[in-house]
């Protein structure tokens, strides 16, 4: 049996892949996270979709998770009697709060405080930097400026401000309508948009839990302000995204890509999940093949550590769906088996204060030193798979739950593969039996392998295991 991919894919739902023959398709080329984006669409499109998928899943015998994306407060230009304006280098324009329909010399804003924020000197970037403005002027209706790089600017563009220090909230009245929603199609994780700081994440993971949702929050790592808060954030987040689009806007494009790298770093020490993010294929939104460059930016991802890399809108509104999550999995499939897998060294000197942890890494140590086949967990809520999965060991983790839940959360852990597994015995000596013929049934083990199997006993409690067995396949059967 060949080795599952490692690295996961996110795949953005959207017009271009929201029915179900696609849908299935995309899922059977390989999407293990399909994400629902709460800046389209309305909540009885994304309920249908999220039940189609399910339905799907279900047929097929694959975890789908389902990833909710709050639209966050994108701070947007108001609309143009046109529709749209063209602007070159030089022309004076404002940004007037009284303003309703706009011209060649204003428009309005939706995110009135802006005039608050911002400060003659500051630059404006404007439709995720394609347009460039800076300010002269502010007064407390209007922010005058010159435009430093033209273009066309149309109804509703989005607005960043270089350096960051916007001081609107992470959770819109809509964001908080929406966790609604995503708690009702039991979303497994929810992603918020430019969180600033940790009480941002807080505040959202309070609102899921209130609605009784059990989501991974997920933090878009998409604003200045969260870089200097990257550890805050983290530790109160089950997982980061590395937002590249709004990111590059807030911190320049060529910031990011040592970025990217600390973040996963960071992530992977904390515990935490990563999520890479955006353009990935771009031109596969329009074409069948995707560039070297591409290639080269999903392969470098996945050196980097990250758990998922994600499509945006290749999947969502592209020509080729099916063929982009394709090209995405063959890309991953190679760069998984091409890194290194020592552990660091210094792994060796960590010292761990938990129990599962502890288990977690002696498995990885052995898993990584001996001719091992295979890791199998027998889990609840896929703590010590998590443990497990923050390290390369190069042997994949079969994570075997009758929880579809915890299944569906770790369909995003790099290198988990759930599996669902009723066990039927009691004591642990007919419960590793029995894992090892469903090891065998599915093809994953045969008759002389090693596979490591990590176990909590008394059996069946969460986040209780504190065992580790070391077992050749067939020689107790
Ligand atoms: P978005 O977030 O697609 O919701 O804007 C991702 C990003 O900014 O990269
Ligand atoms: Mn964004």
């Amino acid at each position: 049996m060949t080795i599952p991919r490692a690295t996961k894919i996110v795949a953005t739902l959207g017009p271009a892949s929201t029915d179900s023959a696609t849908l299935e398709r995309m899922i059977l080329s390989g999407v293990n996270v399909v994400r629902v984006n709460f800046s389209h669409g309305t909540a009885e499109e994304h309920i249908g979709v999220v039940s189609r998928v399910r339905e799907i899943g279900k047929r097929l015998g694959r975890d789908i998770g389902v990833l909710a994306d709050l639209q966050g407060p994108k701070i947007r230009i108001g609309k143009f009697a046109d529709g749209k304006v063209t602007l070159v280098e030089g022309d004076r324009f404002t940004f007037d709060i009284d303003c309703e329909i706009g011209d060649e010399t204003r428009v309005g804003l939706d995110y009135k405080d802006l005039v608050n924020d911002v400060k003659s000197g500051d630059t404006l970037l404007l439709n995720d930097g394609r347009m460039i403005m800076r300010v002269d002027r502010v007064t407390d209706r209007t922010i005058d400026c010159t435009v430093t790089l033209g273009g066309v600017l149309s109804n509703r563009k989005g607005i960043n401000r270089q350096g960051g220090g916007l001081s609107a909230p992470a959770l819109t009245a809509k964001d908080m309508d929406d966790i609604k929603t995503a708690v009702g199609f039991a979303a497994d994780f929810v992603a918020v948009s430019f969180p600033k700081n940790a009480s941002d994440m807080y505040m959202a993971r309070e609102l899921c839990r209130a609605a009784g949702g059990k989501a991974l929050m997920i933090a878009k790592i998409e604003r200045f302000e969260a870089i200097g808060n990257l550890e805050e954030i983290l530790k109160a987040s089950d997982g980061i995204m590395v937002a590249r689009g709004d990111l590059a806007v807030e911190v320049g494009d060529a910031a990011v890509p040592a970025l990217q790298k600390r973040m996963i770093r960071m992530a992977k020490e904390l515990n935490r999940l990563t999520i890479t993010a955006t353009q990935m294929m771009e031109s596969m939104i329009e074409s069948p093949v995707p560039t070297r460059a591409e290639v080269s930016d999903v392969a470098n991802a996945v050196l980097d550590g990250t758990d998922a890399v994600m499509l945006s809108a290749e999947t969502a509104a592209g020509k080729y769906p099916v063929e982009t999550v394709a090209a995405m999995a063959r890309v991953c499939d190679e760069a998984d088996r091409s890194g290194s897998f020592s552990l660091d060294k210094e792994f060796l000197n960590r010292t761990f204060g938990r129990i599962d942890q502890a288990v977690a890494m002696a498995a990885l140590f052995t898993a990584a030193h001996m001719k091992i086949k295979a890791i199998a967990s027998l889990t609840q809520s896929g703590s010590t798979a998590l443990w497990m999965s923050r390290l390369d060991s190069g042997v994949p983790i079969y994570a075997l739950t009758p929880e579809e839940g915890s299944r569906r959360r770790m369909s995003l852990y790099r290198e988990v593969h759930p599996v669902p597994m009723t066990y039927t015995g009691s004591d642990r000596e007919s419960l590793l039996l029995e894992v090892e013929h469903k090891l065998v049934d599915l093809g994953i083990v045969e008759r002389g392998d090693l596979v490591l199997m990590t176990i909590g006993t008394p059996i069946g409690k969460s986040g209780g295991t504190n065992t580790l067995q070391i077992v050749r396949v067939g020689d107790r059967a």
